[in-house]
């Protein structure tokens, strides 16, 4: 089997597999004021140093707090400027995307407050955001509420095509006074060249088992001095960004998967990723297409394509019995493939449940190229019979 849906969740990094063997842990509670606990924290703090000093920030100018994942770190950024709207008495507006990742996209069914507001922001036919029109419209509703508070949030790296919407067309949206950006980076370690640059956005927000650490912690890096109310209350950890018992352990691994990531060579990812492309599209003729871009426009691991006849679900069982396990581009917690709302949007809505999903490991290589396309063979095969 040959496990290929890394966007889904990673494996753990070769550091964090050794760590484990090792069994030395720090498993007291950081706020305890034994050694144990005092071991816990200085630990906490070691790895914390280390995590900053993989994506190049300051703790003067960024906070970073950890968090059960990406999902909590989104509603937690919603939430707090829901908050802030509310305590200066004035409107928020959070823009966002419909092919944004579910915990992006479903924000507008939970309710924040009759002060709060929901935009879809504009993407072009080809998946790009329509930086202009947004600009303009959101300048415009600025003009008709000039205490209108707007909270942005921008896809970095897509979760189901791997299309890179750069950081640096963020710049004239932020002329907009009392705009913040939140940038959802999940996708983007170790997938594309730049994922240690964080510029443009006032938040990014990570889910650490993307990249190689244990399961259930994540962490967003927040400007300092950007208006924050905590979700999570309680004992004050964190210094007040989310209370909640400190997790060790969780951060240990971040860090140690972050020591693995540094060394992932992205460019080599990247033309393996353009060979596998080139050899879908090639085997797809007249059954399927990928939906892709240029490579500066694509991340390095991911291959997002449908076929016209086999809806994902089916689709996925093909590719499993031929001991590759892939991802559909959508489905729901039964299985059932659904609409696409990436396909949606790029108007094949005629194969709008048939959307799949191929992502690659850090480590893939040219002898795993091979090998994938030897094991694809029977698979377009039979496609092609259907
Ligand atoms: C782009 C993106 N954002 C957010 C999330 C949510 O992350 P988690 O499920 O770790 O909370 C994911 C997970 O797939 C994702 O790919």
């Amino acid at each position: 089997m040959i496990y290929l849906d890394y966007n889904a969740t990673s494996p753990l990094s070769q550091s964090v597999k050794c760590w484990l063997k090792s069994g030395e842990f720090h498993f007291a509670n950081p706020s305890s004021q034994h050694s144990a606990g005092k071991a816990s924290r200085k630990s906490i703090n070691q790895n914390r140093e280390k995590i900053y000093q993989a994506f190049h920030q300051s703790e003067k100018e960024m906070n970073l707090f950890f968090h059960s994942g990406a999902t909590e770190g989104i509603h937690t950024i919603a939430r707090s400027f829901a908050e802030e709207a509310r305590l200066k008495g004035k409107e928020l507006l959070i823009c966002f995307s419909r092919t944004d990742h579910p915990a992006v996209a479903t924000l507008p069914e939970n309710f924040f407050g009759a002060h709060v507001k929901f935009l879809e922001l504009k993407k072009n036919p080809d998946f790009s955001y329509d930086h202009g029109e947004n600009h303009r419209v959101l300048l415009d509703r600025k003009e008709n509420n000039p205490d209108l508070l707007i909270l942005v949030h921008h896809l970095w790296v897509h979760n189901e095509t791997g299309h890179v919407s750069k950081l640096s067309d963020l710049n004239k949206l932020k002329t907009i006074p009392d705009l913040y950006i939140h940038v959802d980076a999940v996708q983007a370690p170790g997938k594309i060249l730049s994922w240690r640059e964080l510029s443009a956005g006032d938040v990014f927000t990570f889910s650490a088992h993307k990249f190689g650490a244990l399961k259930g912690i994540g962490m967003s890096f927040m400007k300092k001095g950007i208006p924050f109310h905590a979700m999570m209350t309680g004992g004050g950890q964190q210094s007040g960004l989310r209370s909640g018992t400190e997790n060790p352990m969780g951060v240990e691994s971040v860090a140690l998967a972050l020591t693995d990531l540094l060394k992932v060579d992205v460019e080599k990812l990247t033309k393996l990723r353009a060979k596998l492309l080139a050899h879908f599209e090639q085997e797809l003729k007249g059954i399927g297409e990928v939906v892709s871009k240029g490579p500066e426009e694509m991340n390095a691991n991911t291959i997002y394509f449908f076929t016209y006849k086999l809806t994902s679900d089916v689709a996925l069982a093909l590719f499993d019995l031929s001991g590759l396990m892939i991802s559909a581009g959508s489905a729901c917690q039964s299985g059932a493939a659904k609409n696409s709302e990436v396909l949606l949007h790029l108007h094949k809505g005629a194969s709008a449940k048939n959307g799949l999903r191929l992502s690659f490991g850090f480590d893939f290589n040219e002898e795993d190229l091979n090998k994938l396309i030897v094991q694809l063979a029977p698979v377009f095969n039979k496609l092609r019979t259907l």
